[in-house]
């Protein structure tokens, strides 16, 4: 196989977000795309666009502003799915793909699909041929391929690169595979197809994590001829979740003795930002312990550890940490900073805001200066996170207070500020702790009971007066997990903060036929 270099298919917006509490809005959706531009993977799969108007717009959007990775949208192997997606990817002219799916096991084909194999190869052919009429970029899935007869499947891909497909993706669907299966699964379908020989269509791999062998499955697909790997910034994804890109980028990279001649184009130094960046607009809180990108990926506690990384640091790290982008913080700004360093700071980190926006940004950054004595790229970053959510400010925090202790009931008094109405709103409550108290609170305020399915405090930045972040994900008596963001230098503020937002997210959905109505008769 002379063809080495591995190409990086980024599905963190669309398999990455199908992870329950990760959906993200237009804006966030873009931001993540920027950076994954930044981080030069070669492929980006932006979005499902039948699946809803938001997920149409935040493809076309993507498609038309993001210049440089092949911007792909999934459809089913139907007429108006792929449509849709021809129509989302246009903008990206030549860079446009569809990526069309179809299962092909037998437990799918005869309990989901009730299909035999003919008409399965019929409805994928028809699929493919469809989605060239719109772009000549097309990809198929056979779903579930893991677990698909091998005969089988090799039929599926002679048919469907017959048909036009260039990229045939392998997915590991349910996380079943191992490697010693995957591996010698892959080199089968190699040897069996001429065109994946040829260079004429190239063979992908998109594995789950079930097993926890989604980057080791991946790995094993590229030494025996996969050429495209789908993974996920953080590893996110259906359950499990999805190979993790830095994980499998970094395994390419540590051991050139083993990925001997094997390439990929990421900028390895931005994946700690980009990390931070789908933690932040996912509201998936990172494990510390997670490989890589983990607060704790390169921190040495033990003596023995830390004596050896000061006599040589290789004896412990198999990683420069700054090759990942570890480390590379720059001077904090502090409370004397100007307007026009924020704002280039900001630019510096890739967020593109308007002028009103960067002012809101720089009045939060001048009380947080106040608090603490530097306000580092990670704090900036989460206060950029509250104007970019797009969720109507129906409710905002104007003042709280917490009485608390080991003999006392928590209590906690909040006044709310309603958009459009002069006097603000004070009520109170008790609860288990100072949090609950307030949450308490808010509840009887904005006339909402919504129960805290997740909660996670984490300290932005380093100090101990670092901002705390905290995310929540609540149901509010609709089955929907809906996420909520907060920051503050106090966690009680962060916490009220963020189920605020929840709050605000909450009512907004529950109003949106009324103001769509609304919208239409004026
Ligand atoms: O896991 C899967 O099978 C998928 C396909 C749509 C590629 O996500
Ligand atoms: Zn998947």
């Amino acid at each position: 196989m002379k063809n080495q270099r591995i190409i990086v298919f980024d599905t963190t917006l669309r398999d990455g977000e199908q992870c329950p509490g990760a959906s993200m809005n237009l804006r966030e959706k873009l931001e993540v795309a920027r950076q994954l531009a930044r981080l030069n993977v070669d492929v980006i799969e932006a979005g499902f666009p039948v699946v809803s108007d938001g997920d149409f717009e935040s493809v076309q959007s993507i498609a038309r502003e993001i210049k440089g990775p092949i911007i792909a949208g999934l459809a089913r192997c139907v007429s108006k799915d792929i449509d849709a997606a021809g129509a989302a990817v246009k903008p990206a002219g030549k860079r446009g793909r569809i990526h069309v799916f179809l299962a092909t096991s037998k437990i799918h084909r005869e309990f989901k699909l009730g299909k035999a194999q003919d008409e399965i190869i019929r409805l994928a052919v028809e699929g493919v041929r469809r989605a060239k009429s719109f772009v000549s970029d097309v990809e198929f899935s056979p779903e579930d391929a893991s677990r698909t007869e091998p005969d089988f499947l090799i039929r599926v891909c002679q048919a469907v690169i017959d048909a036009g497909a260039t990229t045939v993706n392998i997915p590991d669907t349910v996380g079943w595979a191992v490697p010693d299966q995957f591996g010698p699964l892959i080199r089968e379908l190699y040897q069996s197809v001429p065109a994946f020989q040829s260079g004429k269509a190239v063979i992908s791999v998109h594995c789950h994590n079930d097993l926890g062998l989604a980057v080791a499955n991946s790995l094993a697909a590229i030494q025996n001829g996969a050429r495209q790997i789908e993974c996920t910034i953080n590893g996110i994804g259906e359950r499990a979740g999805n190979a993790s890109l830095e994980e499998t980028v970094m395994a390419l990279k540590t051991r050139p003795d083993i990925y001997k001649g094997f390439e990929c184009g990421v900028k390895t130094r931005e994946i700690v930002k980009s990390s931070r960046l789908v933690s932040r607009m996912s509201g998936l809180v990172v494990q510390r312990s997670k490989a890589i990108v983990g607060e704790n990926a390169f921190a040495h506690s033990s003596g023995i550890h830390q004596d050896g990384i000061l006599k040589k640091r290789e004896t412990y790290e198999i990683m420069d940490p700054r090759e990942v982008g570890w480390g590379a913080t720059q001077l904090p700004l502090t409370k004397h900073s100007g307007r026009a360093a924020v704002s280039a700071r900001l630019k510096h980190l890739g967020f593109k805001m308007t002028d009103p926006e960067v002012s809101a940004i720089f009045n939060q950054f001048k009380e947080i200066g106040d608090k603490k004595k530097f306000v580092y790229d990670d704090d900036l970053t989460a206060l950029v996170e509250g104007h970019i959510t797009e969720t109507p400010e129906i409710w905002t925090l104007d003042y709280f207070n917490v009485t608390s202790g080991n003999r006392a009931v928590p209590t906690a008094t909040v006044r709310l500020k309603k958009a459009d109405a002069k006097e603000p709103v004070t009520d109170a409550g008790t609860g288990d702790g100072p949090v609950d108290a307030t949450l308490k609170a808010i509840d009887r305020i904005t006339n909402t009971r919504g129960t805290l399915i997740d909660y996670a405090l984490r300290a932005v930045s380093q100090g101990k007066d670092a901002l705390g972040e905290v995310t929540i994900k609540a149901d509010f008596g609709t089955g929907e997990l809906i996420t909520g963001k907060g920051a503050s230098t106090d966690i009680v503020e962060a916490s009220a903060r963020a189920y605020l937002h929840a709050v605000n997210r909450h009512l907004s959905e529950v109003d949106r036929p009324k103001r769509e109505k609304q919208k239409k008769h004026s």
